[in-house]
């Protein structure tokens, strides 16, 4: 597996131009994006998608994002684009806002899970962009994990998982989000979120003057978006997110976990830390209320508290406003017990 690190961010630079060779010619390449790591294929190369989905272990309905790099390239995967989704694509790309579209016969089924919808979304990653730009045509990619293991960060987190599976890793330093994009369908006047993200619910509804449904992941049987019915983020430790009031009983808990010969695993916020015992890890979401800061550290901390060896992860959450819903969404999928 080759080890790129860009010097410049332009198609032209040496790494970007061999990343891009590779996935010119069928190979899979993981590239840094705002969100987090993905692993990119050719949209159009069912050889290089299938490459994708050994990689990760992942199920085969589960359906990839493309990436695009310029407007003109959307109507190669999707149909037509709504009014409102016009809207939203000139308020929010490049960035983090994936929109599912009916698609074009160009994308191939393997890529989309046998949906006849696709998933689009132009990173405002430069390196990713010039990646992209590189290759041609727009590139699928899914995040660049373990199926089920928390989405990487960085490079790192990226060779943890696929070193020895994958063709080529692309070095862009850290994610500067930590969370997968936000995922929505539109309608003439509504928009759903199928996974919350950076773009927030309230975002979504001053740019696009619509009602914006968010369902209730946690109950919703039939998933609206095939990955969502898969357990995601896990770490290996069983993991308990405290809530509310359940916040106050988490040092305490940790202390009585590590006496009964837990290898014990503390995420939150330093104001709860001051008072957790010393024999726990301490892994720190920074200040309470500075979710952005939090978002951007949970993944590596999940990450490290598996590669401690530690048996029991406890998380404090957090606020569900703005960004605090795509994170609460993502500690609660990844947690196996909730107290609140
Ligand atoms: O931020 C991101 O979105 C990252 C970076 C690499 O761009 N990618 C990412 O991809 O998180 P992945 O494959 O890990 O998650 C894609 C999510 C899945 O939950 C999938 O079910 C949903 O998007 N999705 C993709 N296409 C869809 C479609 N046509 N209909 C409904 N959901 C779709
Ligand atoms: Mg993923």
């Amino acid at each position: 597996m080759l080890y790129l690190s860009p010097q410049n961010i332009s198609a032209a630079d040496e790494s970007i131009a061999r990343a891009a060779y590779i996935l010119q010619h069928n190979g899979v390449v993981a590239f840094p994006t705002e969100t987090v790591y993905g692993l990119g294929a050719r949209f159009d190369s069912v050889t290089a998608i299938a490459k994708i989905f050994e990689a990760k272990g992942r199920p085969q309905d589960n359906p990839l994002i493309v990436h695009i790099s310029e407007l003109n390239q959307l109507n190669m995967v999707v149909q037509k684009v709504p009014a409102l989704a016009e809207k939203l694509i000139s308020a929010f790309w490049p960035g983090p806002l994936t929109i599912v579209l009916q698609k074009t016969p160009n994308v191939p089924s393997q890529a989309t899970g046998g949906l006849a919808t696709v998933g689009v979304r132009m990173p405002s990653n430069s390196i990713a962009l010039a990646l992209i730009s590189a290759v041609g045509v727009p590139l699928v990619a899914p995040s660049a994990n373990i199926s089920g293991r928390p989405s990487p960060t960085s490079a790192i987190h990226v060779r943890e998982d696929l070193a020895g599976r994958i063709d080529a890793i692309l070095d862009g330093g850290e994610a500067q989000v930590g969370l997968e994009s936000t995922v929505i369908s539109v309608t003439e006047n509504s928009i759903v979120i199928l996974r919350p993200g950076a773009v927030t619910r309230e975002m979504l509804e001053e740019a696009g003057r619509v009602k914006v449904l968010v369902p209730d992941y946690n109950l919703s049987s039939a998933p609206l978006s095939p990955g969502l019915k898969y357990t995601h983020y896990a770490p290996r430790a069983r993991v308990t997110l405290f809530v509310g009031q359940a916040v106050a009983e988490l040092p305490l808990q940790a202390q009585k976990l590590q006496e009964q010969g837990e290898k014990v695993a503390v995420v939150a916020y330093d104001d709860t830390l001051k008072n957790v015992s010393g024999d726990c890890v301490q892994l720190s979401l920074g200040e309470r209320g500075q979710v952005v800061v939090a978002a951007k550290l949970i993944y590596a901390h999940l990450r490290e508290a598996d590669n401690l060896g530690s048996t029991q992860v406890l998380i404090e959450g957090s606020e569900t406003e703005g960004l605090g819903e795509a994170l609460m969404n993502r500690l609660r999928k990844a947690a196996s017990q909730i107290r609140e």
